[in-house]
């Protein structure tokens, strides 16, 4: 007896460690989509949702690539008797079942969002202690992807906690995006890259370019504050597993500068484009920044290697990302108020990216300088750069790889 169950036992570990992993071959590029929280916090509604996906069909945001419809905290009910979840009955009458199957039926993919902690942010139930029955309940009703928060979470270990309901996502045997929500705290980009596909490197993002927005217990912070506590962490971003420095503001109150250079930062750090604005009443300024194909395309790259900032002098700071095909991306941000005329020449600059092990080689390889906000081209590498790039915007270009000198 002892003879048979012995391999019996290897056997159902190894099945048992088999199953034990994070779904793969998901977001490859960095997610796309649009969340409830910046703009509705706990106001959200079945008709939010079914409206909100509609706009991203009729705005063209699904053509450029915006896919997930992600209702963030407060869609939930009670759990029933035997502890499932149940959502919102006055806020979701028909269910989560027929929601995604409305979100699915315009080809987008609906998001929903959880806590590791007994409760969520808001107090609403978390999933502490119900997570394989939370993970089957999301892939019943067809859930696409899942954010998990790391409110009230006391005594627990994030890598733990986080382990866990990877686990019950992939036992429940439907797809889904995994996005980490705890803010850094525990360094996730240290060891989420096998259980997730995102995870957020700060805590919340705040409707302004550069203020820290105290709430006493913590602090929400703009743009460039959330861009400077980057640093450092491009080397654990790469297809399927991406640092998230949060959900856009764009469209929420930022000047339009403003919202073209947050929008631009998130494509050189190869950030999730996931809009927290209400698309149903957007302004064409801002569906035009949101819908910035190669802007897009710079975030989406392939490669997924996140940009990293070569210059500094305070106010102006000067961006690249290696791209595909030889290409780069550069973006200059003007952090002051005041314009900056900034002189490039290139062939007098050095760009070198260890991490990706590419070289721009200006001083023989020649590229075509394509500004991605006005279309216009700039010419080429052979000539400086002379342009004057105004108060808190940028200036994006895609170097798009001409030739080398002896080509
Ligand atoms: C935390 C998260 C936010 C949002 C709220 C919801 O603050 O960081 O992104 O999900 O909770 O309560």
């Amino acid at each position: 007896m002892k003879r048979l169950i012995a391999p019996l036992l290897v056997a159902l570990c190894a099945a048992g460690s088999l199953s034990a992993q994070k779904f793969e071959d998901l977001a490859q590029t960095p997610p796309m989509g649009w969340n409830s929280w910046n703009h509705f916090g706990c106001d959200v509604t079945e008709e939010l949702i079914r409206e909100t996906a509609d706009a991203m069909v009729a705005s063209g945001m699904k053509d450029a690539g915006y896919t997930y419809v992600n209702i963030d905290d407060c869609w939930h009910g009670e759990r029933d008797a035997d502890g499932f979840i149940q959502p919102d009955a006055e806020r979701f009458p028909s269910g989560m079942k027929a929601l995604a199957d409305y979100v699915h039926s315009k080809g987008l993919k609906l998001g929903i969002y959880s806590d590791a902690g007994w409760k969520t942010c808001a107090g609403r139930p978390g999933s502490r202690g119900h997570e394989y029955q939370d993970a089957l309940t999301y892939a019943r009703w067809g859930v696409d992807y899942l954010k998990y928060d790391w409110c009230n979470t006391h005594a627990l270990n994030a890598e733990g906690a986080y382990l866990t309901m990877r686990d019950a996502l992939y036992a429940a045997g439907w797809p889904m995006v995994f996005s980490l929500c705890e803010w850094g705290t525990n360094q996730p980009w240290e060891w989420a890259k096998e259980i997730g596909h995102l995870w957020r490197t700060t805590g919340d993002i705040a409707v302004c370019f550069d203020c820290e927005k105290d709430h006493g217990s913590w602090s929400s912070w703009g743009v460039l504050r959330i861009l400077d506590m980057q640093e450092g962490l491009r080397v654990h971003a790469g297809p399927g597993h991406w640092n998230d420095p949060d959900m856009m503001e764009i469209g929420n109150g930022m000047s339009v500068s403003e919202d073209r250079a947050h929008f631009s930062m998130w494509a050189m750090l190869a950030a999730p484009l996931l809009a927290g604005n209400d698309l149903r009443t957007m302004s064409e300024e801002t569906r035009r920044i949101l819908t910035n194909a190669e802007v897009i395309a710079i975030d989406q790259d392939p490669l997924g290697i996140q940009g990293f900032k070569y210059s500094d002098d305070g106010d102006l700071e000067i961006w690249f990302k290696p791209l595909e095909d030889e290409d780069w991306a550069m973006c200059i941000l003007n952090r002051g108020s005041t314009p900056r005329q900034v002189d490039f020449s290139w062939q007098e600059e050095k760009v070198e990216d260890d991490f990706a092990n590419r070289k721009t080689l200006f001083g023989y390889r020649v590229y075509r300088v394509r500004d991605l906000w006005t279309g216009g081209d700039m010419g080429t590498t052979r000539t400086p750069l002379d342009v004057t790039v105004p108060g808190h915007d940028v200036l994006m270009v895609r170097l798009v790889r001409l030739l080398d000198e002896d080509e």
